[in-house]
Formats: structure tokens, sequence, C-alpha cells
């Protein structure tokens, strides 16, 4: 049976995606893994930057993704993990680090370029993958994990009037 269900949406600008973010992260929950994937420029951490938002994350430092920095972690209502995966080759890398064991933890991973870790994510997880569509017009690719994540996916729809 397949656990996952597929959406799609279009953020239309950067405030759209300001408000997705904020929402997602309102709503996000200790052990959550939502996965950014996409080209470079789509839009992953500038979505992480709003997810932090509501995650009651500080303002400063703001969330980047610095050069080598692969794993930063922050602190809000629950902590936010954020990875940038790019610079790894594959599963291996993470494992190397050890960074796996901040998917089941109390906080709420972020993870841009996360088909580096495809095959050690956790199941219940959400993916956007975003792509550039014209100015800043982004359209998003979602898949999520239906236990997980159905009843809130469908809370979000209702308070988005972005959803297609
Ligand atoms: N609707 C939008 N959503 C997100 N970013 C947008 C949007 N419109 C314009 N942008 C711009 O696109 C750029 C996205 O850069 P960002 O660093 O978030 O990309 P990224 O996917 O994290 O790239 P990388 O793979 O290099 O980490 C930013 O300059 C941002 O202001
Ligand atoms: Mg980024």
């Amino acid at each position: 049976m397949n656990q996952y269900k597929t959406a799609h949406l279009t953020l239309k600008n950067l405030g759209e995606t300001a408000k997705f973010g904020l929402l997602l992260g309102k709503l996000a929950r200790p052990g959550d893994v939502i996965c950014l994937d996409g080209d470079l420029g789509a839009g992953k951490t500038t979505l992480t930057q709003s997810i932090a938002k509501g995650l009651g994350v500080a303002a400063e430092p703001p969330v980047t993704s610095p050069s080598f920095a692969i794993f930063q972690e922050y602190q809000g209502r629950i902590p936010l993990y954020h990875f940038d995966l790019y610079r790894l080759h594959g599963p291996d890398d993470v494992l190397a680090l050890g960074l796996e064991e901040y998917f089941s933890l109390a906080g709420c991973a972020v993870i841009e370029w996360s088909g580096r870790a495809e095959d050690i994510l956790p199941e219940n997880h959400l993916r956007l993958e975003l792509r550039v569509a014209a100015g800043e017009a982004r359209d998003v690719f979602c898949r999520y994990h239906e236990e997980g994540w159905a009843a809130r996916w469908r809370s979000l729809t209702q308070e988005l009037s972005i959803f297609e």
C-alpha cells in the first residue's frame, strides 16, 4: 500500500514562500523531517528561514547556509536541525558523520538536498521539491507520509489560499 500522498502548489512570490514556511513551522512537531530539494537557488534556505520563524527560532543569528556548514542547530519552541547535504556524496557520508541520529530526536529536521540521504530517511517525512518558475514564482511538488502528515496538510491547505 502506498503510504504517501502527493500534492502540487505554486508559491507566487517571496511573500507566499514566507507564509507557507511560517505555517509549516507552526505545525511542526518533535521528530518531524522536512526534506527540501531542488536546484541551487530554488529557495530551500529561504523557505527554511520561514520555517524557523514558525518554530519560534530567534531572528539572530540568521538561519543561513554558510559554505562549509553541513549541519546547524537552532533553539526554538522545539529545536530546528538544519542540514545542507549539498557537499556530501550520499547516505554513507551522512552515516559517517553520525547525522542521521537527528532524524529521530526532539526537534524538527529540515534537510536541504535530502536526495543525498535518500536511503536512510525515516519513512515519516514531508518532501518538498522546489522549482523556479517565472520570476519569484516557485512550483512545489510535495510528497508526504499519509499517517504523519495528512491531517496537518489538510489544515495547512485550509489556511492558505495559495493551493491549486
Ligand atoms: N518565491 C520564492 N521563494 C524562495 N526564494 C525566492 C522566491 N522568489 C525569489 N527567491 C529568491 O531566490 C533565492 C533562493 O536562494 P536560496 O539560498 O534560498 O536557495 P537554495 O535552494 O537554498 O540554494 P542552495 O541549493 O544553493 O542552498 C533567494 O535570493 C530568494 O530571495
Ligand atoms: Mg540553501
